[in-house]
């Protein structure tokens, strides 16, 4: 599932790499069309459809799932239930045996975390499935996720945000989440419910990635700011995010902020991944900067 965005785009070509069959889920035929050029199977159904899912599905020997993100859903977490419904439907359906489910740190907890709170109620749906082997991946707060800053950093000269400025936080390339994925499908056994955190080469704090991406887009000194909850509010509201995902999201940065959401376990070299955000940075100014 989600075979062209960040995580599943990247497992897609690394299973393809290895020979691997791949059947890519997606909603337009258009944008699965870089993955069938490499030999996936494209597949395209919108995953509210149960019974298309089942079909994409059906013959799998593994199944990677996630929870589609739409910001601009009226009621998030409903949404996210229908389709988290709709996707454990069609794994039982299916008969999939083997399952890898991308979901968040703070999945663990029953509220307080935004958006996170429909990957924990996903995590409840998984667990009721039987004969599934299920290896849920808890990564940290995506990289990518500072690709939505360029402009206000082309613009403004600065990174702004409501999280704390002096909190490390788990930071991960999603690279390294489908690199975790691939490894899992193609060489690793679980049985029943599996959770894996994965919290990428070190925390990081918002001041300390703001230093990190002014060097690499060649402004030294870019700072961090953090806004009033209102200001990001209605920068949020603008760019599209419906009102119940913006009040979600200032709750999920509080929550990142005073350690609501954390890594559950202490880092390990299995839960610690290669890409540092010095490396991520400096793609990214590729990206924006052409040689
Ligand atoms: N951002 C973070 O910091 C963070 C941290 C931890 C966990 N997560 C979780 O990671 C997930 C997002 O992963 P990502 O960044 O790899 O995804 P992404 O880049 O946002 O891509 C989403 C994928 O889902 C597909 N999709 C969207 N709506 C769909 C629908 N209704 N039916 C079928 N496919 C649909 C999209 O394909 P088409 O549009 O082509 O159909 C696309 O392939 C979310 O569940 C999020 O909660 C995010």
């Amino acid at each position: 599932m989600g075979a062209t965005g960040n995580v599943g785009g990247a497992l897609s070509r690394l299973l393809l790499d290895e020979d691997v069959k791949v059947r890519a889920l997606g909603r337009s035929p258009e944008r699965l069309e870089a993955l069938t050029m490499l030999g996936a199977h494209p597949y395209v159904v919108d995953a509210q459809d149960a019974t298309r899912l089942t079909e994409a599905f059906r013959g799998s020997d593994a199944v990677f799932t996630l929870l589609p993100h739409d910001p601009q859903e009226p009621d998030y977490r409903r949404s996210q239930a229908q389709l988290g419904e709709a996707i454990v439907e069609a794994i039982a359906a299916a008969r999939v045996s083997r399952v890898v489910f991308l979901s968040s740190i703070g999945a663990d907890r029953l509220s307080g975390t935004g958006p996170v709170v429909s990957l924990h109620d996903q995590e409840e749906r998984m667990r009721e499935l039987t004969g599934v082997d299920v290896l849920v991946l808890r990564p940290g707060s995506f990289f990518e996720n500072f690709a939505h800053a360029l402009p206000l950093i082309e613009d403004e000269g600065i990174l702004a945000d409501t999280v704390a400025p002096d909190v490390a936080i788990p930071m991960i390339a999603t690279a390294d989440i489908a690199a975790a994925a691939a490894d899992a499908l193609t060489t690793e056994e679980w049985t029943g419910v599996e959770i894996r955190e994965l919290l990428g080469e070190r925390d990081l704090s918002y001041a300390e990635a703001a230093a990190v991406l002014g060097e690499a887009l060649a402004r030294p000194g870019l700072s961090y700011v953090q806004v009033p909850e209102a200001d990001m509010e209605a920068a949020l509201r603008q760019a599209g995010f419906s009102p119940d995902m913006a009040r979600l999201q200032l709750e999920l940065n509080r929550a990142l902020s005073d350690g609501t959401v954390v890594a559950g376990e202490p880092r390990s070299s299995r839960s610690t991944t290669p890409t540092s955000f010095e490396a991520f940075a400096t793609e990214l100014a590729r990206t924006v900067q052409p040689a």
